[in-house]
């Protein structure tokens, strides 16, 4: 399901942080933080990529998005994907041309083949059969060579080694940011077959 609700007005940056935290309430598990990632992180985890269409997983308030667009990555390129309806709803009235769906990352609709994946969901939370339905899904739809970007709370990668073998991916740290609450690390998962050296 697409969501395609116009807004008049921004949100606020407060009010972002408000409706995350009154989700987060509701259900902890599933948004897995209390507030919404920070610049730092969202530069970080976009830092490598240059083009588009991007895939993001779990946008929350679209924290991502900005750092998305000052890479140079078009909002229309965008496709944000977010399972909290009222999250996705403020997704589509702050990101008006970018395509919001409100689903299930393992099970979203969209014909597009992605330059890059970025993905805030909190993955440690899910069983592994979610986690790997996920990424095959987002790699599914993803081009030859593109890239999976993750953060992680830990230092580890919160996607395992079982599951990268039993997927033939291959995870690198990119890098960790002490200026975010809490500090987070960043991955970049890819095909076994396309890592060079
Ligand atoms: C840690 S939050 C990240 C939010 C975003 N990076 C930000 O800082 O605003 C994880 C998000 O993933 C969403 N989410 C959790 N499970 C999901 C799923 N299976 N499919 C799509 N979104 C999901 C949650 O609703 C939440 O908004």
């Amino acid at each position: 399901m697409s969501c395609s609700i116009a807004h008049p007005r921004p949100a606020r940056p407060l009010g972002d942080r408000l409706l995350f935290l009154a989700r987060w309430l509701r259900n902890p598990r599933a948004i897995a933080s209390i507030t919404p990632s920070g610049s730092a992180l969202a530069a970080l985890i976009t830092r490598e990529i240059d083009r588009g269409p991007v895939l993001e997983l779990g946008s929350g308030t679209g924290a991502f998005v900005p750092a998305l667009l000052t890479r140079g990555i078009r909002e229309r390129d965008l496709v944000l994907v977010e399972r909290d309806a009222p999250l996705a709803v403020r997704l589509s009235q702050r990101w008006p041309d970018a395509t919001v769906i409100a689903s299930d990352a393992a099970r979203f609709e969209d014909g597009t083949r992605f330059a890059a994946t970025v993905c805030g969901l909190g993955l440690l939370n899910m069983p592994v059969p979610t986690v790997e339905a996920i990424l095959r899904a987002a790699f599914a739809r993803m081009q030859p060579g593109a890239h999976f970007y993750l953060f992680t709370y830990g230092r580890r990668c919160s996607v395992g080694d079982a599951t990268l073998d039993r997927l033939d991916l291959s995870a690198r740290r990119v890098g960790r940011t002490w200026r975010n609450l809490p500090p987070a690390t960043v991955f970049c998962l890819s095909r076994r077959a396309e890592v060079v050296g």
